[in-house]
């Protein structure tokens, strides 16, 4: 398959989508994809740049057996809207944020995750900072449903001209 780039927000970059990107590159490599498949991760808010992710997220990840010890927040730019094919949102408040960072051609790469989850009730990744620990395994299935749809799309879509791929 062609290359696909995928970039994961939410708005701290220690709790949703560092879960994203963990779960997300341990299917790709599950299924062999790891060399065509770039992932990473980033938050709209620069409260949490450099820091890892939350403890109930790197706890939660690895009872899955996902290690998310070593990834670090940033914040999200626009030059992610460049360097990245698909820009995936976490709840529609990061979706807003981050479609004023794309220019109107970019904007198709801008996608709710849970657009991709198969039979999914809801429409957005809760955010689970202020909750108790138990949100972080609703927040995990959430993202293992989605993380297989969005995986599916990615290669059963052909890149647009200009690298593009539409939904
Ligand atoms: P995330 O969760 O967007 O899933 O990383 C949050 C992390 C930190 C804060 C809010 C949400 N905060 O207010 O610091």
């Amino acid at each position: 398959m062609s290359p696909a780039s995928v970039l994961f927000v939410c708005l701290g970059n220690i709790c949703r989508s560092p879960t994203a990107e963990g779960v997300f590159r341990a299917l790709v490599e599950s299924r062999g994809l790891a060399d065509s498949i770039h992932v990473d991760s980033a938050g709209t808010s620069n409260w949490h740049i450099g820091e890892p992710p939350d403890p109930r997220a790197i706890e939660a990840a690895r009872l899955r057996g996902i290690d998310l010890t070593d990834l670090r927040g940033r914040q999200a730019i626009a030059r992610d809207f460049s360097e990245f094919d698909y820009v995936i949102a976490m709840d529609h408040e990061n979706y807003d944020n981050l479609s004023r960072l794309a220019t109107p051609e970019q904007a198709t790469k801008l996608h709710l995750f849970l657009e991709f989850a198969e039979g999914a009730s809801e429409i957005e990744v809760p955010d689970p900072y202020f909750g108790g620990a138990g949100g972080f395994p609703h927040v995990l299935d959430l993202i293992e449903n989605a993380s297989e749809g969005l995986l599916n799309h990615i290669i059963t879509s052909p890149l647009e001209k200009g690298g593009q791929r539409g939904i």
